[in-house]
């Protein structure tokens, strides 16, 4: 079954992130997945994989959730989908009052999409748009050095993973990047904002930052201190804080969202990933009440924000992002991930002390290092990948950077087997 699957597969289909030759080449193994259960993946051969990287750090709470599970049949019996525009539904209704509970003080107002990206185009838009609505033209995005913030060529554009963006530089609006706090340091890295700030001010909207690790680049951590300055910053040249919470959100970071580390509150914040628990596209743009209010206004006037996606505020998808916020309270999440973190902690620690890793770094459930004396073209994170699959561990290492990104629902024990499988791939080098 396995193998018969395999090979339509590789008939028809293309895979995001991916040289489909190493596919058919078998230098990467394409495994079909039968189910989950908790936080493990089980193929056709019944072999099971510990979920080290949460399914791309979206899940939190284990895969086939029954509580999850239940609450989406039971909304798929009476909504499964409607138009946005002109319609609205409960669950929506009911994600929008308490995500704005839980965000930030200020961040009132909540825009529905349907995967991380488009929520940081929709912000971007916001932003210039906002500003044009009171009469100032500013085309300028200001990001970190090494940010990430999507695929899609708007969010691409106000990257700077050369791996992802290089390719499409031609196609990609201009955008500016200052030092990254988690490379200089919060003061040197402030300074250069400062800079940039000054030498571009009445053409910048916003700047976007990926708060306290910047995940795709590398899982580069940075202090919170940092945040405290950007605000300061951004409020001092009159542009906007985008917040990308897309990745580090929903206790991550050991807080329910990373910002609240320095007690910031940005004008616009993204979420996805985590937001449903891992089951289904969503994404959100919560945006401040000045923002919003930049664009209210008769039709006429022409202030409206006209975009939309065809999913927008999915119900099922809502739903999912209502039981899962269910689970943080049931479950006291948060609390409950301090061992799990202090554990890791432990794990990390030990794990640093092996010659060939450095740069140990940890802020809450995300744990990462470098393993030196290594080739790009070596493609160790490969070889990693390939040894954990057959002690029956999923980990997908960033080039070098071998990280750690579990779902909350690992045990102990399973947490353990998780670094001594990473430590045994590292000796296999
Ligand atoms: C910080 C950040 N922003 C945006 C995105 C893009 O989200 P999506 O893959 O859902 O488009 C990602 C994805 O990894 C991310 O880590």
């Amino acid at each position: 079954m396995h193998d018969e699957l395999i090979a339509r597969d590789l008939a028809h289909i293309w895979h995001p992130c991916s040289q489909m030759k190493d596919y058919v080449d078998g230098h990467l193994p394409l495994i079909a997945l039968k189910r989950g259960e908790g936080v493990y993946l089980e193929d056709f051969q019944k072999r099971r994989y510990l979920d080290g990287i949460s399914s791309w750090w979206v899940n939190l709470f284990g895969h086939a959730h029954p509580y999850i599970n239940r609450r989406i049949k039971e909304q798929l019996e009476s909504l499964e989908h409607v138009i946005f525009a002109g319609f609205t539904h409960e669950p929506a209704i009911v994600l929008a009052e308490r995500i704005t509970k839980l965000a930030p003080k200020g961040l009132n107002r909540v825009f529905f999409t349907e995967n991380g990206s488009s929520a940081v185009e929709v912000a971007i838009k916001m932003s210039f748009h906002a500003h044009l609505n009171r009469g100032q033209t500013r085309p300028l995005v200001i990001s970190l050095e090494n940010s990430y913030h999507g695929e899609t060529l708007g969010a691409l554009a106000v990257g700077d993973v050369a791996l992802y963006k290089k390719t499409y530089e031609p196609l990609l609006i201009k955008s500016i990047q200052a030092q990254s706090p988690a490379f200089v340091g919060t003061e040197r890295a402030l300074k250069s904002l400062s800079q940039q700030l000054e030498a571009h001010a009445s053409q910048v909207c916003a700047v976007i930052v990926e708060p306290l690790v910047q995940c795709a680049g590398s899982m580069a951590m940075y202090d919170a201190d940092y945040l405290i300055g950007l605000r300061q910053l951004c409020d001092r040249f009159g542009v906007h804080l985008i917040a990308d919470e897309i990745a580090v959100g929903f206790g991550r970071t050991g807080t329910l969202f990373a910002c609240e580390q320095a007690a910031i509150a940005p004008d616009l914040m993204t979420l996805s990933k985590g937001l449903t628990g891992g089951y289904l596209p969503l994404a959100l743009t919560l945006a401040s009440d000045a923002i919003y209010e930049a664009f209210y206004s008769d039709y006429s006037e022409g202030k409206s924000f006209l975009h939309s996606h065809s999913y927008t505020a999915n119900p099922l998808a809502c739903t999912a992002a209502n039981a899962t916020l269910d689970l943080f309270e049931q479950e006291q999440t948060l609390k409950a991930n301090r061992a799990l973190i202090a554990q890791m902690a432990d794990r990390l620690s030990e794990l640093a002390k092996h010659p060939l890793i450095a740069n140990a770094r940890q802020r809450g459930m995300i744990a990462a290092c470098e393993i030196e004396g290594f080739e790009p073209a070596d493609r160790i994170n490969l070889q990693i990948y390939r040894y954990a699959l057959k002690e029956g561990v999923f980990l997908r290492p960033l080039a070098n950077t071998l990280y750690f990104m579990p779902p909350y629902a690992i045990t102990p024990a399973e947490l353990d087997r998780l670094f001594d499988v990473a430590r045994a791939a590292i000796e296999a080098l």
